[in-house]
């Protein structure tokens, strides 16, 4: 959701693109110095978001630049030494050639094949299909109607849609939610293919032109669901930042919005066999525009829980704990309101963390077994006054305009 890696991320990279350019220059000693001013700001990066997904791709180019540095150091030893007959090292081994610190581009040869595509996306794309059942996502009713209608019907019985289905489907609302919870669901019902991608992911510099990420992903997904006959579900988390300020390049936006919007029409304009489909995700709907709405022919608010879904929540997430007597989950429900399912799934984790904690600070934990005390009522009391909704009321109303205006069930 948040932007903030991009700073470190552009500052990483305009390093990087000058360490190439006086690399290349011959300008040995900067160009040192520019690639460990790269290196530093990707190790930053990974030390301030552990969980990003491109964490991996900032290591292994921290690396390269690593080699590289060691290449021109050890070229400039030998150079003292013996000057005259020392080839230079071949900059080409060491160093992408788009020259601008992205991954070396697999797409150059014309090869469609599905295992270089998948290559591309290695790290954002989720291969293991997620094991969430639909019984797990509470509440949600109309969200899941619509996808069962939509996606898990047509699969079976293609042939009872001959005016065909909706291929895209747009979630929105609040953080926490279920937005994601609801994909993986979906993703858990189909048998084929589940093609998670995070947008703001797709959009960074350091995987190429986001345009050609797109029209990539798209490909792959067509090809997956051509070549091998089963449909396909891309899950595409954040889609609001596919329009968003990540792509500084003057254009780049435009560029991407269009090529997201080509690609949607050629997936809408399918033939009744294609069974390709996209869920989108976002929690900043507003930011979508006309162009890119109309595409997405179901979009559904994927809401706080209402009381009786948080009735259900509390019940599920103290299931594992140890509680004492009979826990009054309708009243947690009552005295939550305006909180998020995330929110009540850490307000349960919160209250064991209690008891845990007592117990260690009692010096017992380590004893044979020693358990922590039943949670009760109280604990769950305090730990709700102290831990307040991730979601302000402001957002709800902004969230339930926008859908008076927008939705599509
Ligand atoms: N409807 C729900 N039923 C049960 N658990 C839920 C539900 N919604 C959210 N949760 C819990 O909260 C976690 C986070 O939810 P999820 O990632 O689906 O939220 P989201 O709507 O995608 O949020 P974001 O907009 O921040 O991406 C889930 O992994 C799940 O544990
Ligand atoms: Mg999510």
């Amino acid at each position: 959701m948040s932007l903030a890696p991009q700073e470190l991320e552009n500052s990483a990279s305009k390093y990087a693109a000058e360490a190439i350019r006086l690399d290349s220059q011959g300008s040995r000693g900067m160009a040192i110095q520019s690639y460990q001013r790269a290196i530093e700001a990707l190790v930053k990066l990974v030390q301030i978001y552990p969980d990003y997904k491109l964490n991996k791709v900032y290591m292994e180019r921290a690396s390269a630049y690593q080699n590289r540095i060691k290449a021109l150091q050890m070229s400039h030893g030998l150079e003292e030494e013996e000057r005259s007959s020392l080839n230079k090292i071949d900059n080409s081994k060491q160093e992408p050639s788009n020259g601008h610190g992205t991954k070396p581009a697999s797409s150059s040869s014309k090869s469609t094949s599905v295992e270089t595509l998948k290559a591309d996306f290695d790290d954002l794309v989720m291969k293991e299909k997620p094991n969430v059942s639909w019984n797990e996502v509470i509440g949600l009713e109309d969200a899941k109607r619509a996808i069962r209608e939509s996606i898990v019907y047509p699969m079976k019985r293609a042939d009872l849609f001959p005016l065909g289905w909706p291929r895209g489907i747009l979630l929105y609302g609040p953080p926490g939610c279920g937005k994601t919870l609801l994909a993986a669901a979906a993703a858990a019902e189909i048998d084929g293919y589940f093609i998670n991608v995070d947008a703001a992911s797709m959009m960074s510099k350091w995987l190429g032109e986001a345009e050609k990420n797109i029209s990539k992903l798209f490909k792959m997904a067509r090809t997956l669901n051509e070549s091998e006959g089963v449909p396909v579900l891309l899950f595409i988390d954040e889609i609001d930042s596919l329009l968003g300020t990540r792509n500084s390049e003057v254009g780049g936006e435009v560029r991407v919005k269009n090529q997201f919007l080509t690609e949607m029409d050629g997936i809408n304009g399918k033939s009744k066999e294609s069974q390709l489909y996209i869920i989108g995700a976002t929690n900043k709907p507003w930011s979508l525009e006309a162009g890119f709405l109309r595409r997405f022919q179901k979009r559904i608010y994927v809401t706080l829980p209402d009381t009786a879904s948080r009735t259900n929540l509390f019940t599920q997430y103290t299931s594992p704990l140890n509680v004492e007597g009979l826990l009054r989950v309708d009243e947690l429900a009552k005295v939550s309101e305006g909180y998020s399912a995330s929110d009540i799934k850490d307000i349960c984790q919160s209250v064991q963390l209690r008891v845990v904690n007592e117990l260690f600070e009692s010096g017992k934990a380590m004893e044979a077994g020693t358990n922590p005390r039943a949670i009760n009522m109280p604990d769950f009391k305090e730990i709700l006054k102290i831990r307040k909704p991730s979601v302000s009321i402001d957002m709800i109303r902004a969230y339930m305009r926008w859908s008076d205006q927008f939705k599509a069930l």
